[in-house]
């Protein structure tokens, strides 16, 4: 990053650099674990959930890039290894073991929860001190906000579906 573009950030760029760090390997678990419940999914409403699913998994991968992108600008490295991802995530990973819909919906719902959770500390953390990343920061958070609401409307519809038969 440029001179300027250092300077401006006010906050200790090591703990943001450990901040973005972690969320960037939620995004790769976010990411896999759409990726692989979309191949898998059985039950009700497969098409559409896999679908849904495909298409968050892209957003989380867009996500792992922005981030990397701005921990690179902020003169650090994104995390090297995956086996370091376990270490650094701040949300579980759930492997898709269970391919029901139902389950798949409920645990990317929890994922999401917790994306939502990690990005709105995020962005307390930056409000002052960097704007740039507190931008990028407010704009994955408006997808995660959006992932939930259509996780849970899929997994209303599958209820109004099974109960109904
Ligand atoms: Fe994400
Ligand atoms: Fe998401």
């Amino acid at each position: 990053m440029g001179t300027k573009g250092r300077e401006i950030v006010k906050m200790d760029v090591e703990h943001l650099l450990l901040l973005l760090n972690k969320a960037y390997s939620d995004e790769w678990f976010a990411y896999y674990q759409y990726w692989l419940g979309a191949k898998v999914a059985k039950g009700p409403m497969k098409e559409g959930v896999m679908a849904e699913l495909l298409q968050h998994a892209g957003d989380e991968l867009r996500h792992a890039d922005m981030v990397a992108q701005r921990i690179i600008q902020l003169g650090g490295s994104p995390v090297e290894s995956p086996k370091q991802w376990y270490e650094m995530a701040n949300c579980s990973y759930d492997p898709p073991s269970d391919p029901y819909v139902r389950v798949l919906l409920e645990q990317n719902i929890k994922g999401e929860q917790c994306a939502i959770q990690t990005y709105n500390a995020l962005l307390a953390e930056t409000k002052e001190g960097d704007p740039v990343t507190y931008n990028m920061v407010l704009q994955i958070l408006q997808d995660e906000v959006m992932h939930e609401e259509d996780l849970q409307a899929l997994l209303e519809d599958l209820d109004l579906m099974t109960s109904r038969g």
